[in-house]
Order: structure tokens, then C-alpha cells, then sequence
């Protein structure tokens, strides 16, 4: 099984990084405090795909997920759409700062793979 390692300290607050896995997008976001508070303050339970932030994240700095839309299958923009996260221009899906699905057709939130955060050394390992 393919093992990505990606040392987090290179990745600045409010910046998206996208790494390859397994062939497919990986999107890792630093998240600002603004970002999380917003994120955690959703009220999430009226949402599509109902998860709170604190099921999506380990730490809540580190947003990752799989760069696939759960409609079609594109890849989704980042730092765009209507709630401040990604949006997937193959038709119109608008996904929120934790990446779950907020308007159009997509009917899940983005995926979030197995991770972990090694508080020793500050890998992210997936
Ligand atoms: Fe993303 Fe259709 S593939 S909206």
C-alpha cells in the first residue's frame, strides 16, 4: 500500500497544498481560526450529508480530503464557491470550509481518508 508523508510545517495557514495518492487528489488545508470557527459553528445536522467538523478533522488546523467530487467524480476548485471552500465547476457543487456538500448536485460531503498527525516530527501520514 502506498504511504504518503507530507511535512505539514511547509504548509502556511490559509493555504491548500494537493498531493497525489493512490492516484487520486488529496487536498490538505491549513485552516485559519476564522475558517474553524466558522466550520464548527454550521449547524451541521441540517446539512445533506450530516458531519460535524470534529468527525472530519484530527486537528482542527488540518483539513484533509480526497480532491474527488461525490457527484461525477471531478476535481474541485479550492478557495472558491459560495461557502468559502471548494466548488466543482463540472456542475455547479458547492462545498464549505470543512468540504461538505452545501449546494448543488453532489450528495456527499468530500471524503476523508485514514490519516494520521505525528505530533513528533509534524507529519501528516495517509
Ligand atoms: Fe462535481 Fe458534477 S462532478 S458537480
Amino acid at each position: 500500500m502506498a504511504r504518503v508523508e507530507v511535512d505539514l510545517a511547509s504548509i502556511p495557514e490559509g493555504k491548500n497544498v494537493i498531493i497525489k495518492w493512490r492516484g487520486k487528489p488529496v487536498f490538505i488545508r491549513h485552516r485559519t481560526s476564522d475558517e474553524i470557527e466558522e466550520a464548527r459553528s454550521t449547524d451541521w445536522k441540517s446539512l445533506r450529508d450530516p458531519e460535524s467538523d470534529e468527525q472530519r478533522t484530527k486537528k482542527p488546523e488540518w483539513l484533509v480530503m480526497l480532491g474527488v467530487c461525490t457527484h461525477l467524480g471531478c476535481v474541485p476548485i479550492g478557495e472558491a464557491g459560495d461557502y468559502g471552500g471548494w466548488f466543482c465547476p463540472c456542475h455547479g457543487s458547492h462545498y464549505d470550509i470543512s468540504g461538505r456538500i452545501r449546494k448543488g448536485p453532489a450528495p456527499l460531503n468530500l471524503e476523508v481518508p485514514q490519516y494520521d498527525i505525528n505530533e513528533a516530527d509534524g507529519k501528516l501520514v495517509i
